[in-house]
This record gives C-alpha cells, sequence and structure tokens, in this order.
C-alpha cells in the first residue's frame, strides 16, 4: 500500500487540539482511499524551548527534510516566550529553509456557515510570499535602552523572489476564474513597490488571458469587505498577506475557518500546512478550538501528495458536518465532536 510520511508539529495550545483532530480524519480519509499516513511527531514548541533553550534542535531542518509533507498546528506561548524568539525559532525558518514561498489560503464561506457580511458568494485565493519582503529578519537595534536607540527592519525585495510569486499568482488565476488583484503600494513605498508593480506589469505580457488589476492595499482590505465576489486570486506581500489573510479569515466566520498551504512549487523540499490561526491562549484547554482550518489544511495537504480524491473527501465530510449546523457557531461544539461529525461523514 502506498505510503507518505508526514511530520507532526502541534505546538503550541490549541495547534495540539486541531492537529490531532486534522490527523484523525486525515488517517481515516486516506484508509478509505487505499493509502497510509505515517506521521511521526515532533513536540517542538515553547515547552520544549524552557526545557532545551531552542525551538527545535540544532538538525532540526535536516531532519524534517526527509519527510513528504509537514502538518503544523500552532506555534506561540508568549506568556513564557517572547513570539520574536519562538517564531524565529520553528515556523518562520521552515518556511525559508524549505523555500516554501507560496503560501496558498482560501477564503469562502462553508454550508451553513454565516459570515458577518451581506455578500455570501465570494471564493477569494490570497498567494502570499512567504520567505522574504517585510518578513526578511534583516535589522538591528543600536544604542540600545538609550534615547538615542534606533531600531531598522529592512524589507527586501528581489527580482527572483517577487517574480516567482507574481507567477504563481498567474498561474493560480489562470486555473481559475482568470482574475488577478495585485496587491501594492507604490503610492508610498517607491522602491519596493513600484519595483513590485514593475514585475506584475512585465509578467503580464506572458498571460493575456488573465485580468491583472493593481491594488494598494488599503483599498484591497476595504474591498474585501465591501465586495469580496469582485475578487478571485489575490497576491501579495509577505506581510500585506498577511494581514489580508486575517480579513479573509473575518469575512469565512472566522480564524477557526481560514487553511493555509506553504508550498514549495518545485517541490525541492516538502511543503507545510497550518491553519492561518495561532496558538489562542484564551481559548486553550477549554476544548472549544474549531477543528476545521487545521482539517481543511490537511485536504490542502493530500491534495499536494497527489490524493486529489481523498482531499475532496475531506472537504465533502466538512461540508456535510456544517450544512448539518456542527461547527458553525463559535463555542457551540467542542472541538472532539466537530472532528467526530466530520470523520462520521467521510465516504
Ligand atoms: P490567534 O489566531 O491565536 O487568536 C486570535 C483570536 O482567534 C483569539 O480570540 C482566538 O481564541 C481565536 N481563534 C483562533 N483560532 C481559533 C480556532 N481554531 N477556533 C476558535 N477560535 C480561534 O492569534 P493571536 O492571539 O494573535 O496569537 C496567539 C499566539 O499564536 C501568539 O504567540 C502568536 O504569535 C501565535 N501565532 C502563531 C501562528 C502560527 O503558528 N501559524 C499564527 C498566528 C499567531
Ligand atoms: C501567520 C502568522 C505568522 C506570520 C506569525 C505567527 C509569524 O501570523 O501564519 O499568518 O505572520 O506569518
Ligand atoms: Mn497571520
Amino acid at each position: 500500500m502506498k505510503s507518505y510520511s508526514i511530520a507532526l508539529i502541534p505546538g503550541d495550545g490549541i495547534g495540539r487540539d486541531v492537529t490531532a483532530a486534522a490527523w484523525t480524519v486525515l488517517e481515516t480519509a486516506a484508509s478509505h482511499s487505499g493509502f497510509a499516513l505515517a506521521g511521526t511527531e515532533f513536540r517542538w514548541s515553547c515547552r520544549f524551548f524552557e526545557e532545551t533553550g531552542r525551538m527545535m534542535p540544532e538538525n532540526g531542518i535536516e531532519t524534517l527534510r526527509g519527510f513528504d509533507a509537514i502538518l503544523l498546528g500552532a506555534v506561540g506561548w508568549p506568556a513564557e516566550v517572547p513570539d520574536s524568539v519562538s517564531l524565529h525559532g520553528l515556523l518562520l525558518p521552515i518556511r525559508k529553509a524549505f523555500v516554501q514561498y507560496a503560501n496558498i489560503r482560501p477564503h469562502r464561506l462553508l454550508p451553513g456557515v454565516t459570515g458577518p457580511l451581506r455578500a455570501e458568494n465570494f471564493d477569494i485565493l490570497c498567494i502570499r510570499e512567504n520567505t522574504e519582503g517585510e518578513y526578511s529578519g534583516a535589522g538591528g537595534r543600536v544604542h540600545q535602552g538609550t534615547l538615542d536607540e534606533v531600531a531598522v527592519e529592512t524589507s527586501i525585495f528581489t527580482r527572483a523572489g517577487v517574480e516567482r510569486i507574481l507567477r504563481f499568482g498567474f498561474e493560480q488565476a489562470r486555473s481559475r476564474r482568470g482574475k488577478l488583484a495585485s496587491v501594492t503600494k507604490s503610492n508610498a513605498q517607491k522602491y519596493s513597490m513600484v519595483f513590485w508593480d514593475e514585475i506584475a506589469r512585465k509578467l503580464a505580457a506572458d498571460y493575456p488571458d488573465v485580468e491583472v488589476t493593481s491594488y494598494h492595499v488599503d483599498a484591497l482590505a476595504a474591498r474585501m469587505i465591501m465586495a469580496p465576489e469582485s475578487l478571485d486570486v489575490v497576491v501579495a506581500s509577505n506581510l500585506f498577506g498577511d494581514i489580508l489573510t486575517d480579513i479573509g479569515a473575518a469575512i469565512q466566520g472566522g480564524l477557526g475557518y481560514a487553511a493555509s498551504a506553504n508550498i514549495n512549487p518545485d517541490r525541492s523540499a516538502p511543503s507545510m500546512f497550518e491553519p492561518v490561526h495561532g496558538s489562542a491562549p484564551d481559548i486553550a484547554h477549554l476544548g472549544i478550538a474549531n477543528p476545521i482550518a487545521a482539517i481543511w489544511s490537511g485536504a490542502m495537504m493530500l491534495d499536494h501528495l497527489g490524493e486529489k480524491a481523498a482531499s475532496d473527501r475531506v472537504m465533502k465530510a466538512v461540508e456535510a458536518a456544517t450544512t448539518r449546523g456542527i461547527g458553525t457557531i463559535p463555542g457551540k461544539d467542542r472541538t472532539d465532536a466537530i472532528t467526530a461529525t466530520v470523520v462520521a461523514a467521510l465516504t
């Protein structure tokens, strides 16, 4: 029987609950579809940091490299470990080391879920640059603690990095409804975003079938709320994409529904699948985290592995649950109950 090796990194807080839930659903879907998932769990987290002084072992990246894919819950427990340490010690290095440059985040309403908007018929695919830009990690602080203190954090946009993410966006638009929104802020950022716009215009010549529109990020944020049905594929830099995809999560009913895939399109290293949300310290230990975002991310993983039928099975089961009103109102159904309903709906 075909088997895929999956690295499981539940992480912190509700990351543990939602990863366990997703894993139960994925294993069941795999067995229905005639293949196996072999999971290896890594307890890398803020707790691991407190025990070892590191978020992952020194050879963590090399350990993960051999897997077919990575399923991650959430990283961060700011009460114990500063986010600037925990995220830069685990999540962000994985995205960069494995050149997972395309972060794909779908935003649409599942049946039965009522979002906060009048609009219901939207289907947006956000493509977020995931390895450079505002998250370059380049910068520093000098004269620390004095009145002369300076902090610098430099965005880095490379031609290779911008071209590949925009091209990825064009390809996605071509495979969907043919519309691409390129997110800019070239009215204020006259180097990086003018560069982004120039490359978008240049690539547009290769995609005459795609209608590309440039939107300033502030205007696009408003459009996602006022006219989300006017959008198809949205392509954005790292930080703009981060913020816009929490708006995407909000309009699809909440962070409990927002899935994401950190993709290495060249397949030169494993890709990583994780919900958009974090460790939710405010509800951790209550057993009420919505596992749907993690399950949906798992469905994206199956699709990436070439198991489209199993991926479709998972999404059908999620939709069967939400159609019946299970997992549609935050806090109403417990994580376990939502998971059991999805598992039972798997065909
Ligand atoms: P968060 O996403 O954890 O929580 C924001 C709000 O959404 C909270 O009120 C939370 O209860 C709610 N929420 C999130 N997921 C939910 C779910 N599945 N079901 C129900 N409600 C849910 O964001 P935050 O509070 O800004 O961050 C908490 C920690 O997580 C921080 O350490 C942060 O850095 C980290 N974080 C990690 C990731 C990641 O690992 N990918 C993503 C975002 C935040
Ligand atoms: C996300 C998260 C991360 C990001 C944080 C935790 C570093 O917010 O995946 O959206 O900003 O990329
Ligand atoms: Mn985010």
